[in-house]
């Protein structure tokens, strides 16, 4: 019992696809003009709860980065040690330009400043409570979550053509790059860590957490907007969530691999979704040209 509670590399190393690689790459968006803040669908609901998620990547992808620093001179694989550095410069590229948006999204009086300070304050917090062992857990965690949100998208194009093409490149960019480096920090973990109880606390503290200020800054935002008292937009989104149809049950049909994360085997790459990234990527490719030429 002891030895399984101390258990170290839980789960073999599945190496990513050969056609994946870890690189960082800037989009560097402009977001002052032509931005729609209800740009999700035109549904305020679905809106407010991005808006919610994409304020709180900057706070939370810097301490994403600071746990696999952490452990990185640890790493005793080389090119896991790579990709830790790829992991690393593409998450700082996502909160540089989620923090751009947040600015953008501020001056259309959505709270983003509120958010990202709430989330500062609360990962300084419990970064002061919290081992490095634990915060590396948590961010193996945290990053399951991400990688389930960059399949989804990848997954459904019907889900991009929902977003307002003014947010389009960043979410297909983020979705990309969420889907390259979904095993970076899970690795990292296994390698210099290990402890399988140790993750799935992590997956039930940080689970319960991030559905829990993403629900409350969501309605904080349609409090400010006044979308609180749309009804017909929250059922739709509901619809949209948990719903039934073709164009619902988005995030029922991830319920299934929220719970695969607790198999003691279970690794990131089991599931190759890399033709559909290398897809995307030649999409993104052709959408940034063209706003180029534009
Ligand atoms: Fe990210
Ligand atoms: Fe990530």
């Amino acid at each position: 019992m002891l030895n399984f509670l101390k258990a170290k590399k839980v789960t073999p190393r599945l190496r990513r696809p050969s056609n994946v690689n870890i690189k960082p790459h800037k989009l560097d968006m402009s977001y002052e003009s032509g931005l729609k803040a209800n740009f999700y669908a035109n549904n305020p609901f679905l809106s407010a709860i991005f808006h919610s998620l994409s304020a709180q990547f900057p706070a939370g992808e810097r301490f994403l980065i600071e746990s696999v620093r952490l452990f990185q001179d640890s790493i005793t694989d080389e090119e896991l040690k790579k990709d830790a550095r790829g992991f690393i410069g593409q998450e700082a590229h996502h909160a540089n330009e989620h923090e751009q948006l947040s600015l953008a999204l501020k001056n259309k009086g959505i709270p983003t400043d509120m958010i990202e300070k709430h989330t500062e304050w609360l990962l300084d917090k419990i970064c002061t409570l919290l081992s490095p062992k634990d915060q590396m857990a948590a961010t193996a965690a945290l990053e399951h979550f991400t990688a389930m949100l960059g399949a989804l998208m990848l997954s459904n194009s019907s889900l991009f053509e929902e977003v307002h093409p003014s947010f389009r490149a960043l979410f297909i960019w983020h979705a990309i790059e969420e889907s390259e480096h979904k095993a970076v920090a899970f690795d990292v973990y296994q390698n210099t860590i290990g402890s399988y109880p140790r993750l799935m606390a992590a997956y039930l503290w940080t689970s319960s957490l991030l559905v829990l200020t993403t629900s409350y800054y969501t309605v904080r935002i349609m409090v400010k907007d006044g979308s609180i008292y749309n009804l017909k937009a929250i059922l739709q989104g509901l619809n949209w969530m948990f719903g039934v149809g073709s164009n619902g049950g988005h995030f029922r049909r991830m319920i299934p691999e929220y719970f695969t994360f607790f198999r003691p085997n279970y690794h990131p790459w089991e599931k190759d979704n890399s033709l559909q990234i290398n897809h995307w990527k030649k999409v993104l490719n052709e959408l940034l040209e063209e706003k180029k030429r534009a």
